[in-house]
């Protein structure tokens, strides 16, 4: 069977490692690299973070490398309020017994592009800063990136501003570099992400499966859905927005998908990080990207599920 090769750029983030997760044990998915960014919590802790995701994992062969240290223009703002001290709260983690990459995440993305025949996708669920860097650095291997799928944005309600969503927001410059890139894109922003709920029924279902994985995750949804549970909310569940990314590439009929044209908002004092969706051409340009904006979630839990008995 033919594998979709993919490298992950993450900023884990819970929802990060579910995603880092589900891409790990596919047998469909070849992950090629892990590179880490800064947004939900520090440099330092994202990439600790995909080192000892990694290591649970058994995916030690994965090469990871950190990248941005920060924002193209603007100071970091993370998420701990979200994610916790360490970025990854809610599980005890083992110690990454190895070592990342010595070189950052742009040469790496550019080492494993280099080495492939065909072009891949990249996952992107945190800031665009990486990808942005690698654009810039190296457009001699855009030809090498068939689509990047993306966790970010929304068509309306943000998460950090009425009209912004976090991982646009912190980097809202990359963002435009790389959405204005000319690559095709899938965009699963809040529109679909905000449905990609973990109820209740579903996490006493990953409690209850009998392997260090499951047992982690479901530590650490434990952790993240104290934030997504306030009543302010008004969720029946627990939204896990990156692992949308890695399920519309395992099974892209459980989503719905609208063709648009995106750009991002830069200049707005309130607005930046926008994502400006276009589904019915007043802006008179050409479609950029498919804009997820329903799943169903129950197949959705269906496959989460499944693919974390992999590691029984
Ligand atoms: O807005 C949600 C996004 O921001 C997710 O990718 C989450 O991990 C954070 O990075
Ligand atoms: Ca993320």
């Amino acid at each position: 069977m033919k594998r979709t090769k993919i490298i992950l750029d993450c900023d884990p983030g819970h929802d990060d490692a579910l995603a880092l997760t589900m891409a790990a044990a596919s047998n469909r998915i070849e992950l090629l690299a892990v590179t880490t960014s800064a947004g939900n919590q520090t440099p330092d802790k994202t990439l600790n973070n995909a080192l000892r995701m990694l290591m649970l994992l058994n995916a030690t062969d994965v090469p990871v490398a950190s990248g941005n240290q920060r924002p193209l223009m603007r100071h970091l703002k993370i998420a701990d309020y979200v994610h916790g001290e360490t970025g990854l709260d809610g599980a005890e983690l083992p110690a990454p017994s190895f070592e990342p990459q010595d070189c950052g995440a742009v040469e790496l993305i550019a080492k494993v592009l280099k080495a492939q025949a065909e072009p891949i996708t990249l996952v992107v669920t945190g800031p665009m800063t990486n990808i942005a860097l690698f654009l810039r650095v190296h457009p001699e291997l855009e030809d090498k990136i068939k689509q990047i799928v993306f966790m970010g944005g929304a068509a309306g309600q943000g998460n950090v501003m009425p009209t912004t969503e976090f991982n646009m927001a912190v980097d809202p410059e990359a963002a435009k570099i790389v959405i204005n890139e000319g690559i095709p894109l899938v965009m699963a922003g809040l529109n679909v992400t905000l449905k990609a709920q973990i109820r209740p029924d579903d996490l006493e279902h990953i409690k209850a499966i009998n392997n260090p994985v499951a047992q982690a995750i479901a530590g650490q949804m434990d952790f993240y859905g104290e934030w997504y549970g306030q009543d302010k909310f008004g969720l029946a569940g627990t939204p896990v927005h990156d692992p949308c990314t890695i399920a519309y590439l395992l099974k892209p009929e459980i989503f719905e998908a609208h063709n648009a044209y995106i750009d991002v908002e830069t200049q707005g004092s309130l607005t930046a990080g926008e994502t400006v969706v276009d589904f019915t051409g007043l802006m008179e340009k050409d479609n950029n990207a498919k804009v997820l904006m329903n799943l169903d979630r129950v197949q959705f839990i269906e496959m989460i599920i499944e693919l974390l008995h992999k590691f029984d």
